[in-house]
């Protein structure tokens, strides 16, 4: 495949930085598509940890043409800090039609998430909502004209008066033009050398062949259209949405590796069908890192759910699956899997638009036999334990989608490649 999108199937943090790390390697060129620094991940670069956030997987390797793509929202800020943080030389290209997250939209993010108390989302407070929001409602700011100082000035007057009466009608501190512009103008500064339009230079690297990797942020069941909503985020991370979010035609992808955790997580409030708690959870949390990168929060801990992953290959489209942290269930005498749920006394086999529904929704559950051999060293599928196997054979059956590539740990030569995939 010469254009593969990176897709994670669950509620994120599925380890899809790893999986586009290694993918990277083989790509000519890495596209954000989606989302902002709500999203998250380390990569460990010639001894050094960097965190990214809003950056292309591809940004460390000076080989690799890195993209944010239309579909994005920028927080120059953030963005000024993670370049900065950059220290071998990189290709970036920005949008030039992507939306720019401003200090209200923070404000607004925070306020709103207060003013819903116990029932909030549970966002990043990365003003992610408020600024997709804006883009709908026609008053966002393209990139486009954050980095032309007067219509930057003239727009962010006109947009700050606006915003400052709904902070005022919050309750919530305002916000002073002449600070604002004084600061961002200088982001603007250092961000306009990479901005153009994307979606030309795309489709000109399509033409000539290049290798491209989509790389989602956020998982499947945190799409605005098919996730799990109200609580999802404010964009769609699904395959589907590549054509739409870059600017270039759908029958241009050729595929998606779906990135699963061998079981499931979830940060922030909502329904998890599979669900656990107590020891065993705290066992996966501290085992697997479970941890927020963005925001530090504890993860949830769930048995894997294929009812949710059947959905994502439904909505998305998969080719193939990438299961990360296998070597987290080690030790675990008996692994539940989610084959179907049970609403009012009914089978069902989908999710509930009704977020009342889903959350009334009981699992049912077929278990397999765990492994205790340490497999973090395994270098083939062949290798796994003959219990492992089985585990990922299951899946397979469940959601018919063939395994493309499983890690079982965090370093690059963890991950075993099944199929050639990209
Ligand atoms: P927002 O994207 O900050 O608006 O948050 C909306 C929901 O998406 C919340 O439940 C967040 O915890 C979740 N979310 C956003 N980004 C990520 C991510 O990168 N990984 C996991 N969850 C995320």
């Amino acid at each position: 495949m010469r254009r593969l999108v990176v897709v994670g199937t669950q509620w994120g943090d599925e380890g899809k930085g790893k999986i586009t790390d290694f993918l990277a390697l083989h790509a000519d060129i890495v596209v954000r598509y989606q989302g902002g620094n709500n999203a998250g991940h380390t990569v460990v670069f010639d001894g050094k940890k960097y965190s990214l956030h809003l950056l292309p997987s591809g940004i460390l390797n000076p080989k690799i043409h890195n993209v944010m793509a239309n579909g994005m929202v920028i927080n120059p800020k953030a963005f000024v800090e993670e370049i900065n943080k950059v220290s071998t030389k990189f290709n970036l290209l920005i949008s030039d039609r992507a939306h720019v997250v401003l200090p209200y939209h923070l404000e607004l993010d925070k306020a709103y998430e207060a003013l819903k108390g116990s029932k909030n989302i549970g966002t990043t407070h990365k003003g992610i909502g408020p600024t997709y929001t804006d883009k709908s409602s026609r008053i966002g700011m393209r990139v486009s004209t954050f980095i032309h100082e007067e219509r930057f000035e003239q727009s962010l007057r006109e947009l700050i008066r606006e915003k400052n009466a709904e902070l005022k009608l919050l309750n919530h501190p305002l916000l002073d033009f002449d600070a604002i512009f004084n600061e961002y103008k200088v982001y603007a500064k250092v961000m306009a050398p990479y901005v153009t339009d994307t979606s030309l230079y795309l489709n000109l690297a399509i033409e000539s062949d290049k290798k491209i990797l989509f790389e989602g942020a956020q998982g499947v069941l945190l799409c605005l259209d098919h996730g799990t909503y109200p609580f999802v985020t404010s964009s769609s991370p699904t395959a589907s949405s590549v054509p739409l979010n870059t600017g270039i035609a759908p029958w241009l992808v050729e595929g998606a590796i779906g990135v699963t955790k061998a079981y499931t997580t979830r940060v922030g409030s909502g329904p998890m069908p599979s669900e656990i708690h107590g020891d065993l959870a705290t066992q996966i949390r501290t085992v697997g890192n479970e941890f927020g990168t963005t925001t530090g929060r504890p993860r949830r801990i769930g048995w894997l759910d294929t009812v949710i992953l059947r959905h994502t290959k439904r909505v998305s489209g998969l080719s193939y699956l990438a299961v990360t942290l296998l070597d987290v269930l080690t030790g675990i005498d008996e692994l539940k899997i989610a084959v179907n749920y049970t609403l009012d006394g009914v089978i069902i086999d989908r999710i509930p638009a009704e977020i009342e529904d889903f959350e009334r929704c009981v699992p049912n559950y077929i278990t397999m036999p765990g492994w205790s051999e340490d497999i973090t060293g395994v270098k083939s599928y062949e290798d796994l334990p003959f219990n492992a196997k089985k585990y990922l054979e299951k899946i397979v059956e469940l959601i018919g989608v063939p395994i493309g590539m499983f890690s079982v740990g965090p370093d690059r030569n963890q991950t075993i490649m099944v199929k050639d995939i990209f």
